[in-house]
Parts: C-alpha cells; sequence; structure tokens
C-alpha cells in the first residue's frame, strides 16, 4: 500500500476545516488520489449515527453509549472507507480518528482508557494513521471562536471549559507518548505560519 492515512485533531473551534483544506490542496497539487472524510461519519449509516450524536436535542445520553456509537461509526468507515481507499493506493484525509475518542471519552468523559484501546484493537485491527496532525490552542480561545461562528452548538459544545480542558490534555497526552505520529501544531499561529508547519510535514509525508 502506498498511500498514506492521515486525520486531524483538535478541541473546538481550533482551524481545522480551514487546515483541513490547505492539505487536500497541497495533496492534490503533488497529484495525490485523496479521499477526504470524517467521523463520526464518512458513510451513510455512520452520518446517521453522526446525527444522534451531535443533535442537541439528544440528552442525558450515557458515557458509554456515546463510546460504542463512536465505535460503531468508526468500524462502517473502516471497513466501508478507509481500508478500500488505502487497498486502491489512495490517499485518506479523515476529520478526526480515533484519538479523538480517547481525548473526548477518555479524557473528557472520563471512561477507562484500556477499554477505549481494547474496542480500538477490536474494531482497527492494527490500522493507525500515519500522521495525525494535532491542532492545539487554549479551550478559551477555541470556544470564543465557535461562538463568534454563530452558528449554532451541537451536543459536544455545549459542554464546559474543564471538559474540554481534560480533552486537551490527554490529546497532549498521547502526542507526547507517540510523537513520530501525533504532530502538535500551535493553532494560536497565523495561517502562513501554520501551513508553513505543514508543508514540512506533509513533504516528509511525501517522499517516505
Ligand atoms: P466536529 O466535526 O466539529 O469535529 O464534531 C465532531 C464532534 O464529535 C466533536 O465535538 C468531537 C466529537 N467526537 C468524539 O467525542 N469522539 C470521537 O471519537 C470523534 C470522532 C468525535
Amino acid at each position: 500500500m502506498t498511500g498514506k492515512f492521515i486525520s486531524i485533531e483538535g478541541v473546538e473551534g481550533a482551524g481545522k476545516s480551514t487546515q483541513l483544506a490547505f492539505i487536500q490542496r497541497y495533496l492534490s497539487e503533488q497529484g495525490k488520489q485523496l479521499v477526504v472524510t470524517r467521523e463520526p461519519g464518512g458513510t451513510e449509516l455512520g452520518e446517521q449515527i453522526r446525527t444522534l450524536l451531535l443533535t442537541p436535542t439528544t440528552t442525558g445520553m450515557a458515557s458509554d453509549t456515546e463510546l460504542l456509537l463512536m465505535f460503531a461509526a468508526r468500524a462502517e468507515h473502516v471497513e466501508q472507507v478507509i481500508k478500500p481507499a488505502l487497498e486502491r493506493d489512495d490517499w485518506v484525509l479523515s476529520d478526526r480518528f480515533v484519538d479523538a475518542t480517547f481525548a473526548y471519552q477518555g479524557g473528557g468523559r472520563g471512561i477507562d482508557l484500556q477499554r477505549i484501546s481494547t474496542l480500538s484493537d477490536w474494531t482497527l485491527k492494527g490500522l493507525q494513521t500515519d500522521v495525525t496532525f494535532l491542532f492545539d490552542l487554549p479551550v478559551e480561545i477555541g470556544q470564543q471562536r465557535v461562538l463568534s461562528r454563530n452558528e449554532g452548538i451541537d451536543r459536544f459544545e455545549q459542554e464546559k471549559v474543564d471538559f474540554f480542558q481534560r480533552i486537551r490534555e490527554l490529546y497532549l497526552q498521547r502526542a507526547q507518548q507517540e510523537p513520530n505520529r501525533i504532530k502538535v501544531i500551535d493553532a494560536s499561529k497565523s495561517i502562513v505560519e501554520i501551513e508553513l508547519q505543514l508543508t514540512v510535514l506533509l513533504d516528509k509525508l511525501l517522499t517516505n
């Protein structure tokens, strides 16, 4: 398989969408066949699960239900989209993947990380990203950005600062544990600086 699997992560308001568009453009310019997708979602069934998970009117969902729905959507996504794309030697760019579950359900909701690892081993069977770009920034700044979008907030965005603080810490902890795979990008920097850093990292991946 010559295609690479990239994911992007970060707390709300970290600017993922802007950077996703840049990565997509850059890789297309390099002639890479690229599948752009997202989690939760990326398949018909997965998008239905996404609606259940994100709609603010879904109230009182148990943390375990949330965790299992994330993995149900992911199992479908891996089988229907990610694996077939990599088998065709395409590149895959996913807006979030399994690191989000460790951060949100593990860090945010407090679910035992070992249980998440078990589900991850079961559903992914060794599949992991080649590189994950973690767009990191102080939680308060991210929240201000979300509110200033004026777009209405989803079920996760309704949570309080300390929930996102725990998520940020868990993401950074994972990045420390896996520095070769998870690249931390300071999302408070200018777009030009971020794009420059991304270009260097993507070039490395392209020549690997
Ligand atoms: P986003 O498309 O804005 O990133 O929204 C997806 C939301 O779902 C975001 O708040 C993070 C959350 N999420 C989890 O809690 N666990 C997961 O495993 C994934 C993929 C996303």
